[in-house]
């Protein structure tokens, strides 16, 4: 997607390197960061410099790389794996990137691995960005119906960052909104701030920008309201881990919405590739494990001065305990319908199994 009007992806290969987007800069400052070896990827991971599922499941990888140029021991292989798993644990892309990666080096013998393992990493790469690419030409049909019913302006809702930055090219929930915008229909995105990092208000809204997509930023708590008034024609919404019943895990506060949504009869549709089902587990508040974070995150606030310059304040009381849950789980029952690579299917394992057959029985 576009920057100052220049194609960039999110993560590719530089060299031996990797080169990332540095997203904890965003939206004050665009700069590139380089991963140059196993620990700089499982950092750039948990500190979130990248973050968003299928981008973290991609930067899993490319650290195998880094950890294989540097060593392509079995115990090395088994070490890198285990470092990157452990950085964070909600979005299963980060799993299913892994068990690829240690699944086609095991493989390859030694003084092969590491060129394997750039060559597969730049595999996983390009296949989400070609999944993204599908989910939005997917997705943009909802919009293009909606559109023809409303004869206006549609406006659709979206929660946190599910866009080009959360992936590696054109996002999850956002790439409809860019391939129907392209085509000229008359659109605009609400944008929730999302609560305690903010990746609405800061990653969200500036890639809308980029693209000139005319968009709104609100607090999380507005949704339920602009849905009662009729403000709000569609929400759409990305995920870290959907079980192969449809249940779907995303950033805390999506629950909230998918149920404001329910009660005023807005369609709820969540965006995904199938990197991001976990074929294993089916019920999803009782199996999917929800990140939690640093309460400094709820506590503490980052953002530009009027002369630009970065801070960081406190928003409570001294002695105030905070809790940072990261995610929730929005109950299949909720979700009118996922939107994958492979078109739009119902939230149900018949729905699932419908368009990626055989994979429930395989897990
Ligand atoms: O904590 P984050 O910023 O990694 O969370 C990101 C989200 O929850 C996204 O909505 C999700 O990964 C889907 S992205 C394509």
């Amino acid at each position: 997607m576009r920057v100052d009007g220049q194609d960039f992806r999110t993560i590719w290969g530089q060299g031996d390197d990797v080169a990332v987007i540095d997203q904890t800069r965003l939206p004050h400052a665009f700069e590139i960061a380089t991963l140059r070896s196993l620990d700089d990827a499982a950092r750039a991971i948990s500190d979130m410099v990248v973050r968003g599922a299928p981008l973290i499941g991609a930067t899993g990888a490319y650290g195998m790389a880094l950890a294989m140029r540097d060593d392509p021991s079995d115990a090395a292989l088994a070490a890198a794996f285990d470092t990157l798993l452990a950085t964070r644990p909600t979005a299963v892309n980060l799993r299913w990137a892994l068990e690829r990666m240690r699944a086609r080096l095991a493989e390859a013998p030694r003084s092969e691995r590491a060129a394997a393992a750039y060559d597969e990493a730049q595999a996983i790469a390009d296949e989400d960005a070609a999944m993204c690419s599908a989910i939005g030409d997917h997705g943009a049909l909802l919009i293009d119906e909606i559109a023809a019913k409303r004869r206006g302006r549609v406006n659709i809702l979206t929660h946190c960052n599910a866009g080009w930055l959360a992936t590696v090219d054109w996002g999850t929930a956002l790439s409809p909104v860019y391939k129907a915008h392209r085509r000229g229909v008359d659109l605009h995105v609400w944008v929730d701030e999302t609560r305690p990092r903010n990746q609405g208000a800061s990653l969200t809204a500036w890639e809308l920008g980029q693209e000139g997509v005319p968009h709104t930023v609100i607090v999380d708590n507005a949704g339920g309201h602009l849905m009662q008034h009729g403000e709000v024609d569609l929400v759409i919404v990305g995920s870290d881990r959907t079980t192969r019943s449809g249940d779907v895990c995303n950033k805390i506060g999506t629950y909230l919405k998918a149920l404001a949504a329910h009660d005023n009869g807005v369609p709820f549709y969540v965006a995904l590739p199938a990197s991001t089902v976990d074929w294993r587990i089916s019920d999803g508040v009782r199996d999917v494990p929800i990140e939690q974070r640093s309460p400094r995150e709820v506590t503490h606030m980052t953002g530009a001065t009027a002369d630009g310059r970065i801070e960081t304040v406190r928003l409570t009381p001294q002695g105030s305990a905070a809790a940072n849950y990261a995610f929730d789980v929005t109950p299949a029952r909720l979700v009118t319908g996922l939107i994958t690579e492979r078109g739009v299917c119902a939230a149900s394992e018949r729905g699932l199994s419908g368009l990626f057959p055989g994979q429930a029985e395989a897990a």
